[in-house]
């Protein structure tokens, strides 16, 4: 296929925050602000990846590793480029880089109602966890929490 696969840097930010918006069953959030992005990319300068067809962004992919485990975020491509095995191959390539750097597993999180992500994983052999359930702790929430109780 005519595409190739770089390092996201931080000169691609807008234009990946733009590229997301287009993609249905990613969530945005505070997380995507470019400051944090900015952040992602630093502690994760070779497991974060852009796959371009020309000058077009068409797929994504954003891991990190935290010393223990990695994670996936925003695995992504266009959908005029899907079912050409563009989404496994970038997969493929931050898993090992998420390896190389010691990551034993990898996490991520889908959407229950994204059945197309499901079938994805489940097809290249992703495990669904039925034993644990995802918790969450949200500092701008308990801070809000916190102002009420003291205002
Ligand atoms: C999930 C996603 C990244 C898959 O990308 P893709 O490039 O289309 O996937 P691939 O071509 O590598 O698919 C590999 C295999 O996975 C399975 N698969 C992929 N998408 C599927 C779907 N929608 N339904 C059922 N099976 C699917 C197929 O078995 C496929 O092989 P095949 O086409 O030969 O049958 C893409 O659909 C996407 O961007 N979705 C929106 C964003 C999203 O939900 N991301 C995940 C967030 S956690």
């Amino acid at each position: 296929m005519d595409y190739w696969i770089e390092k996201a840097r931080p000169e691609h930010i807008p234009e990946m925050i733009e590229f997301w918006k287009k993609i249905d069953g990613l969530g945005l959030g505070r997380s995507d602000e470019p400051w944090a992005l900015e952040i992602m990319l630093a502690h994760n300068p070779d497991s974060c990846l852009i796959a371009w067809h020309g000058d077009t962004m068409i797929g994504t992919v954003l891991g990190g590793f935290d010393g223990r485990r990695g994670m996936i975020y925003h695995l992504a491509v266009l959908p005029s480029w899907r079912r050409c095995k563009l989404g496994k191959v970038l997969l493929e390539r931050c898993l090992a880089v998420l390896q190389q750097r010691g990551a034993a597993k990898v996490n991520l999180f889908v959407y229950r109602d994204n059945s197309g992500a499901r079938s994805f994983y489940e097809e290249l052999g992703w495990v669904l966890r039925e034993d644990i359930q995802a918790y969450s702790w949200d500092y701008m929430v308990s801070l809000e929490k916190t102002l009420t109780k003291s205002g």
